[in-house]
């Protein structure tokens, strides 16, 4: 059958590294440290760690099944499971929608890699000042021609990337390069947090609690970082779920991914607070922290232009990782779908997504004014597509699952066709029919009054 042609992860790691490389990425590194340091720092930290234990991982489960049991793409996936009712698959094309706009504004950050690369490699980031470091990156981000350049290189490298499949060349990279990025956060961290007078006070800035900092708009920033950072509620599992063999559990497949994710998103905390404190900047001065933190805190290390290099092309590989399954959920829909070529499909969608995506761009520069409830363009794609959309997708998703799906069908899927004991299976339908379906109600109905 066509949809099943290149389909399939050789083994369960295979699986797990392909699917985590798609999950960790710049939502750990980048977006992660500036919700937290923008929504109430350890409040946001705890609130954040309950939704990836009491939804994300369940929901993770959740778009697995669905993506295994249909063999399918995330709209295919739903017309396949959901014969006589077409209306289930605009929940597909809702997830379509949101890759869309999630991809267009990802690519920004993205490129921001690519400059950080050469900007550090020609040593241009040695030896500033914390303002300096401050200014560059606004000189660089409110120019157009260069961060539009940037997006389109990335854009270009992830297109050409899809074209060729996935399988072997990205998955052999990311299995090396994952743990690499690993090692060099924690490195990185031991720099951090010996900075000095700084160092204490970010780490309790990170994981001390401040309970009346969790406020309706902490609760859906978290529960929106958690959804954004698993990559959860708009259907990229179920693509990479129709991947996963029919022998490999998906719960264990799913804890593994959810701590990976989890703890590289730590990590990452670990190393940018104490800096931000130590450099007297702000942890709430939003997308650009990272950029404008980790020169500062490279500039204070040995050997801290190679450190400065590496570290920002690992980041770029990440985000690669990422936006390649970002990507992927497109083409895998046009190709079986509309029976496109898959070179094709991914021109057109690479296209269409730097059309929305410039955009973005120049909403650090010459659209900055252009502001929709206060918020720029850019702002305005992720917010709305990770406090909002995502957890609107979870909802229905687990309206599909939980209430559409026949329960034995699930369960089969769950216990591999009972072959493995899915012994928290009861536990898990309950959460994934009652407890996931009203939280994400009552989040996100507090998130939009309050
Ligand atoms: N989770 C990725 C990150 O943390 C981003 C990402 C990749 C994503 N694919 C996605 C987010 C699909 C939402 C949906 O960087």
């Amino acid at each position: 059958m066509e949809a099943n042609n290149n389909r399939g992860f050789t083994s369960n790691i295979g699986a797990i590294l392909a699917a985590a490389g798609g999950a960790v990425g710049l939502g750990n590194v980048w977006r992660f440290p500036y919700m937290l340091g923008s929504n109430g720092g350890g409040a946001f930290l705890l609130v954040y760690v309950f939704f990836v234990l009491l939804i994300g991982i369940p929901l993770m489960m959740s778009e697995f099944i669905i993506g295994r049991r249909a063999q399918r793409n995330v709209v295919g996936a739903f017309r396949v499971l959901s014969p006589k009712h077409k209306g289930w698959m605009l929940v597909g094309i809702f997830g379509i929608v949101c890759a869309f706009l999630i991809y267009a504004f990802y690519s920004v950050v993205a490129g921001w890699t690519l400059n950080y690369i050469v900007l550090a490699a020609g040593g241009r980031l040695a030896g500033q000042t914390p303002d300096r470091v401050t200014q560059i990156f606004s000189d660089f981000t409110q120019g157009s021609f260069w961060p539009l350049c940037n997006q389109f290189l990335f854009l270009a490298l992830t297109g050409l990337v899809v074209m060729m499949g996935v399988q072997k060349g990205i998955e052999k990279v990311s299995k090396i390069l994952m743990p690499v990025l690993f090692i060099l956060l924690l490195l990185m961290c031991v720099r951090s947090v010996t900075l000095g007078a700084g160092a204490k006070e970010g780490l309790s800035f990170l994981f001390k609690p401040d309970f009346s900092k969790i406020t309706g708009s902490c609760i859906l920033s978290a529960l929106g970082q958690s959804f954004f950072s698993m990559s959860i509620g708009m259907g990229a599992m179920i693509t990479y779920g129709s991947y996963i063999r029919k022998e490999d559990k998906l719960f264990n497949t799913s804890v593994w991914i959810a701590v990976c994710d989890s703890l590289v998103a730590i990590l990452a905390g670990i190393v940018i607070f104490p800096a931000v404190f130590a450099f007297s900047m702000d942890p709430a001065s939003g997308p650009e922290l990272v950029y404008i933190v980790l020169p500062n805190v490279f500039n204070s290390m040995p050997g801290g232009v190679v450190f400065a290099v590496v570290f920002f092309l690992l980041l770029g590989i990440a985000a690669l990782t990422s936006t390649i399954s970002l990507l992927e959920i497109l083409v895998a829909a046009a190709v079986e779908e509309l029976h496109w070529t898959r070179r094709r499909a991914s021109l057109v969608c690479s296209i269409v997504v730097f059309v929305i995506g410039a955009f973005c761009t120049l909403s650090f520069g010459p659209l900055k004014n252009m502001t929709i409830f206060d918020s720029t363009i850019f702002e305005l794609f992720d917010k709305i597509t990770a406090s909002y959309l995502m957890p609107i997708g979870a909802l229905m998703l687990t309206i599909f699952l939980g209430w559409f799906m026949p329960k034995a069908e699930v369960k089969d899927e769950l216990s591999n066709g009972g072959a493995i004991k899915a012994r928290a299976f009861e536990l898990y339908y309950f959460v994934l029919r009652y407890v996931a379906p009203i939280a994400l109600v009552i989040i996100l109905i507090t998130g939009i009054v309050g």
